[in-house]
């Protein structure tokens, strides 16, 4: 036998000795579960009628007809006003966004939640009880037990980046499908970058001229798409780094060298967009103006990350000239009036800024943040080894913060030793399957979520983008939503046999995750 091929027997094996378990292919873990020890079980095959208070129309009937049929085949279900034996309510009792629970007796199935994106889950966590529980699922049953279930953090987010590689709509709809199967509820694009501009901007059609975009049509569809599923997706345009994209097409927008020296130092530099053109301004707010237009989501990313400051604003003629009229000794000092700016275009569309949080060094010690961010920024901290400083400066400061430390929620990096990429991997750390699993987001207050960063330099199309995402997506899908008390390696060790078996059913690409059942 082809060595290839091992992990597969061997997780094809584990899921025969585990497929007997309710609770075996849980993922992300409920956080209160209770079974029975009552050994009737719930005969759903004999049951025709439900009842619901949502409209029949609603994608969680959707959802639960779907389960039914492809778990049980069982088809189709009818639904009734009362009486029924199986019941989706909306239960206004329950408290928190995303709070569900599902009680299962020898007579009837009840499913309650307190929205439709909470039933949403639900159905998710219904879908994998059947999954785990297969011999049971054969005879149409499900076992007694109750689960009472809500998210430890209010947004689990995946991050794609159509910008370095375009990402199709209908690839990034496969993608959607996914994340929505483990609790992810919010998607974010990174649709501009040095590479390329995704984002068409009627009013500015040079942007979009001469590369693969999303029309706003491309993109309506796409965030309908993922309503169905209860995700949101979030809007980024990096500025003011990261922006060889649009000066590619507005290279009046860079900044200005006129002396040798200058130009000599900026050789390389990581072109920016100068923060003394009004042009600059004028050319963004007609941008997040259709953003916002385009995008329900109430927040719009603007990045912030990795400005070449010194050998930009630093050097250029223009904002040498701006320093010192606003008194400003150092470049990073004009972060203050260039973000000023920008985010008042952000809030006057009635949305929340988010930017990447940025400390005084990129390495430690790090004592502050590299400018005094506006109170209403979400700040998500990224950088390898400076978590716990943003996390001690975001508490301090009071601003919101997203968990997307580089050690444990960077999937572009290579998940075992010699694995993917084998392109434009610029010696990236590794980040290992069971390393994702110890993320533990922490207590502090002021934290909103959690996000995995699929950084796309080295990731070519979507298969590509799920094998990095996955299994180790499902790792932090559990840190962003089970409290730590649900949460145990060994145990999602062994849930991740059959999610991974279904998974492979679905033709979605993942990497088999060999080494930790060695
Ligand atoms: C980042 O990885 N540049 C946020």
């Amino acid at each position: 036998m082809k060595r290839f091929f091992l992990p597969f027997v061997l997780m094809a094996v584990a899921f025969c000795i585990q497929a007997q378990n309710p609770l075996g292919a849980l993922l992300p873990m409920p956080n209160k579960i209770s079974l029975s020890d009552a050994t009737a079980d719930l005969n759903l095959g004999h049951i025709s009628v439900f009842q619901s208070n949502l409209l029949d129309t609603s994608p969680v009937i959707k959802e639960f007809k779907l389960i039914l049929n492809k778990r049980l085949n069982h088809n189709p279900l009818t639904i009734a006003k009362s009486g029924a034996k199986i019941v989706i309510n909306i239960d206004t009792i329950l408290k928190g966004q995303e709070h569900y629970t599902i009680k299962t007796d020898k007579n009837s199935l009840i499913i309650s939640g307190a929205s439709e994106a909470a039933l949403f889950r639900a159905m998710q966590t219904l879908d994998q009880i059947l999954l785990g529980d297969a011999v049971r699922t054969t005879k149409k049953c499900i076992a007694q037990l109750f689960i009472d279930d809500s998210p430890r953090y209010e947004r689990r987010i995946l991050m794609l980046d159509p910008a370095r590689n375009f990402l199709p709509v209908e690839d990034v709809k496969r993608y959607i499908n996914e994340m929505a199967k483990y609790k992810f509820n919010v998607l974010q694009l990174h649709l501009t970058d040095n590479e390329g501009w995704r984002f068409q901007v009627k009013s500015h059609p040079e942007l979009t001229s001469n590369g693969k975009f999303y029309s706003h049509d491309d993109l309506k569809d796409l965030i309908k798409y993922a309503e169905e599923r209860f995700i949101e997706i979030v809007p980024e345009l990096d500025i003011p780094g990261h922006t060889i994209g649009i000066l590619n097409i507005h290279p009046e927008f860079a900044c200005t060298f006129t002396d040798s020296v200058a130009i000599k130092k900026a050789g390389g530099a990581g072109g920016m967009l100068c923060a003394s053109q009004s042009g600059v301004y004028n050319l963004y707010k007609d941008i997040i103006k259709e953003v916002a237009e385009v995008f329900p989501s109430k927040y719009i990313h603007l990045g912030g990350d990795e400005a070449v400051l010194e050998r930009n604003w630093g050097i250029c003629d223009l904002d040498r000239k701006l320093m010192k009229e606003l008194g400003y000794s150092k470049p990073a000092d004009l972060m203050n009036y260039f973000f000023e700016r920008m985010l008042s275009f952000v809030r006057n569309q009635g949305k929340h800024p988010i930017l990447w949080c940025e400390l005084d060094n990129i390495y430690m010690p790090a004592n502050d943040y590299l400018f005094p961010y506006p109170k209403d920024v979400v700040l998500v901290t990224w950088r390898m080894g400076l978590t716990p400083k943003c996390q001690e400066l975001t508490s301090a400061s009071g601003h919101t913060l997203i968990m997307a430390p580089g050690e444990y929620a960077y999937f572009d990096y290579p998940q075992y030793k010699n694995d993917f990429p084998e392109f434009n991997n610029w010696g990236m750390p590794m980040t290992t399957l069971q390393k994702a699993y110890e993320l533990d987001p922490g207590t502090n207050a002021n934290i909103q979520g959690v996000m995995g960063t699929l950084w796309g330099e080295a990731i070519p199309d979507i298969n590509r983008a799920s094998y990095m995402t996955y299994p180790r997506a499902l790792a932090l899908a559990e840190a962003g939503w089970s409290q730590m008390r649900s949460r145990n390696w060994n145990s999602f060790k062994e849930r991740l046999i059959p999610v991974l078996g279904d998974m492979l059913s679905r033709g979605v690409s993942y990497r088999a995750p060999f080494e930790i059942y060695r």
